[in-house]
């Protein structure tokens, strides 16, 4: 991160020592004089660490140190004294600054604590970042490569891993890009560095260019203090920019001046901040489609993809399905608390006949909900969503199938007694009818009902019966929400089909 440190002290001397020994590409510094100044100036502006002569510092000393300690940035207030008495640092200390320097230290002991205080506060940064973050980040062992594939598409990982270029990450929703470009973080130079995520489709436009870069103080209406960008908070770090399709043009030319100068202007600032971060981008669009059409920059294209990565889609990585299965098998049975030991045969046929559309992701829910529904030891055909399990050619149960009454059942379903062949036949129709209505109307609920001439609230019990949510089928239809229109993920306190 970058780290904003005000030098606050009168002494002339002094502040000339500690810019020279703070002349250093991860901090910004400002210096500050008189006592009004001091606190005011952290107060508006944010700082992540605060070097102060005692005589700056209004009294009463503890409460003025409160002030600061409330702000935000968890800052790290360290006073440098005249005194060399013990008992006056001790009070210092006591009255809450977290290093008593003293200004007459020779040059070693004071960078010795100078840098300390900083790698303190960068220590703090980064632990309450990575509170927010997935517990371990993924490593490249963890990514199933049995297909030839995976094993080529690692190989080329593996390559560019140490390099510092920036990365495009392509591929179908679910491959796993997020987790790639964590995983690519974590195995490069840069691990000890943040991994700072940004969902460039999930804010508005004018929020995302501040949450990018920042803002200053009073640059547009309701930016009361100054704010810090993912960039600033990803110095010396990796910037993940998800959905960078989904950037507006004018943040695109901005995040090209980022890349080509190193420098970032906050919003409504003046000055240029230098700052070092690798860039990882991910689309799942068509990204060169979009240059053509004239919705994404060409120059920003071929600057972020220097190195473009493909994720394969899953249908194309068939002999990985048995390893990532049996791995969310072991996942979700201690998590869900449902002693699953493994899968049958004609289901694991079943996974390998299916397209996924919705890649990884899909097979996980999928895996999922089978240990939810599961009775048994090993998840069964019957445990999967139908389009899976095979059974979405619903021809045989037309109306002209009947006539001769000589349809043809399938094995798996003459297997089984009659009442549950009834039960199973019933509730998979009412599925395959239900998710072609509910796709038909785009997941409205009263237009769904109207046409399949039930109340409203029936139609909702049922959806709920049976996993399947409106928001699935709203809005742009991808293959993921026709995929997890069918496969959504039961709820364990909700009632499970029989
Ligand atoms: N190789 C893998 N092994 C295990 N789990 C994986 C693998 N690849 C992806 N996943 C899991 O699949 C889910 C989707 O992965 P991720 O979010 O990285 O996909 P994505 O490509 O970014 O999807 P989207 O385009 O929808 O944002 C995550 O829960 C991830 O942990
Ligand atoms: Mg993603």
């Amino acid at each position: 991160m970058l780290l904003r440190v005000i030098i606050a002290t009168d002494d002339v001397n002094l502040r000339k020592r500690l810019r020279e020994l703070l002349a250093n590409p991860d901090i910004v510094l400002e210096a500050v004089r008189g006592k009004h100044l001091l606190w005011e100036r952290a107060a508006r502006k944010g700082a992540d660490v605060i070097l102060a002569s005692e005589s700056v510092v209004p009294d009463p000393v503890a409460s003025s140190l409160e002030l600061v300690k409330n702000l935000p940035e968890s800052t790290v207030v360290a006073v440098i004294s005249d005194s060399e008495d013990p008992l006056h640092h001790a009070r210092l200390l006591g009255a809450g600054f977290d290093m008593v320097l003293h200004a007459g230290l020779p040059e070693k002991e004071l960078v010795a604590a100078l840098e300390a205080v900083l790698s303190k506060r960068q220590d703090a940064a980064i632990e309450s970042f990575s509170d927010q973050q997935p517990l371990a980040q993924p490593q490249f062992s963890d990514f199933v490569s049995e297909s030839p594939a995976m094993q080529e598409f690692m190989r080329v990982v593996h390559r560019i891993v140490n390099s510092d270029t920036s990365l495009l990450i392509l591929g179908e929703t679910g491959v796993g890009k997020e987790r790639l470009a964590r995983a690519i973080h974590a195995e490069g130079p840069r691990s000890d560095g943040p991994f700072v995520p940004v969902n460039c489709g999930a804010l508005a436009e004018s929020l995302l260019e501040s949450e990018l870069f920042g803002h200053e103080e009073g640059s547009f209406t309701g930016a009361t203090r100054c704010r810090r960008g993912c960039f600033e908070i990803a110095h010396g770090g990796t910037i993940f920019l998800d959905e960078i399709g989904e950037m507006p043009t004018h943040l695109q030319v901005k995040l090209l001046r980022v890349l080509q100068d190193h420098e970032i202007q906050r919003v409504g600032g003046e000055k240029g901040l230098a700052v070092d971060v690798r860039v990882i981008a991910a689309s799942n669009r068509n990204l060169h489609d979009e240059v053509e059409s004239g919705r994404f920059r060409r120059d920003l294209y071929y600057r972020l993809g220097v190195v473009s990565l493909e994720v394969p889609p899953l249908r194309q990585r068939y002999q990985d399905i048995p390893a990532l299965t049996h791995g969310y098998i072991d996942y979700f049975r201690s998590r869900i608390g449902h002693d699953i030991r493994g899968i049958e045969p004609d289901a694991m046929a079943a996974f390998h006949e299916y397209a996924w559309p919705g890649n990884v992701r899909e097979l996980m829910n999928v895996v999922e909900r089978a240990i939810l529904l599961c009775d048994g030891k090993s998840i069964t055909i019957n445990d999967l969503p139908l389009g899976i399990a095979g059974g979405t050619d619903l021809g045989w149960l037309s109306a002209g199938a009947f006539h001769d009454r000589e349809m043809a059942i399938p094995q798996e379903l003459l297997a089984k007694p009659l009442k549950q062949f009834r039960g199973e036949i019933i509730q998979n129709v009412e599925v395959a009818y239900l998710t072609a209505l509910l796709r038909k109307t785009n997941g409205r609920i009263g237009k769904t009902a109207e046409l399949a001439g039930i109340e409203s609230r029936s139609l909702y019990e049922k959806m709920k019966k049976y996993g399947l949510r409106k928001e699935d089928f709203r809005g742009k239809r991808t293959s993921e929400s026709t995929s997890e229109g069918m496969h959504g993920t039961v709820d364990p306190g909700e009632t499970i089909p029989e």
